[in-house]
């Protein structure tokens, strides 16, 4: 599928991690590489799209054709995605964001000390509940990290988050979630439909992905 299908299309996509400060010197975060988010971006740019990529500190070199911005925390990407959010079509929440930031962020190195130590913690902005409340004529995807449960927790996050569709997978399955080059997804529609992806590369993925989301607003434009 490398026809242009999405040109005329404006889409934002979230990647990466984020950071939450605990010090100068140490933050909280995740496992995520932003394969995932970049792939999608790089496969949305080249089916025509106008792409703008949030994305979190990662290693990876921003796709061509790609409107970069890069961020560090979740109140951060909140803020560069609500920016961006009204103007697109489809938006595609990839990454990996922190739940939990710390409370009080110390301005200089925490020393050691011979006691432990207990952090404070505070939740953080749900990026993805807030665009589903804001939605309007957007397609908004949403994923789903899952350990055990997979169904049961992607179609909660389905409806919670008000998405039009989850793309889950279960991060504990060998070649599927977090570092990894492939990935292993099911893909959860609204209409109920289900469509399990079998092994592949994140970037193959990504095109089967597009597929499946021009499809679904297709069917909606005709309705
Ligand atoms: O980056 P890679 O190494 O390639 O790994 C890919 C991936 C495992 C990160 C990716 O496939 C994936 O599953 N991304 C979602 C990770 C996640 O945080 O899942 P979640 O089930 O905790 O969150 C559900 C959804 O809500 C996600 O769309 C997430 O972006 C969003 N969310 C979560 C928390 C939060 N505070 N704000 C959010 O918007």
């Amino acid at each position: 599928q490398k026809e242009r299908c999405l040109e005329g299309k404006k889409v934002l996509i979230t990647a990466g991690p984020t950071r939450e400060k605990l010090d100068p010197v140490r933050y909280i975060s995740n496992f995520s590489s932003g394969k995932m988010g970049y792939s999608l971006a790089e496969a949305a740019a080249s089916l025509g799209a106008d792409v703008t990529l949030i994305s979190g500190p990662v290693h990876l070199h921003t796709p061509v054709n790609v409107r970069m911005i890069q961020v560090e925390s979740a109140a951060e990407m909140l803020d560069e995605t609500l920016k961006h959010f009204d103007n697109v079509d489809i938006a595609i929440m990839t990454a990996a964001v922190a739940d939990y930031r710390p409370i009080d962020v110390a301005s200089k190195k925490l020393k050691k000390k011979d006691a432990n130590l207990s952090i404070q913690l505070e939740r953080t902005e749900d990026i993805l509940y807030e665009l589903g409340k804001r939605k309007k004529h957007q397609y908004l995807v949403g994923f789903a990290a899952e350990t055990d449960q997979l169904e049961e927790n992607a179609k909660k996050k389905l409806y919670k988050k008000n998405a039009d569709c989850i793309i889950a997978n279960d991060v504990l399955e060998p070649g599927a979630g977090f570092g990894t080059d492939t990935n292993v997804v099911t893909l959860f529609k609204r209409s109920g439909e289900k469509i399990p992806f079998p092994k592949m590369e994140k970037t193959d993925l990504s095109y089967r992905i597009f597929e499946q989301i021009n499809k679904e607003i297709r069917e909606e434009n005709d309705e």
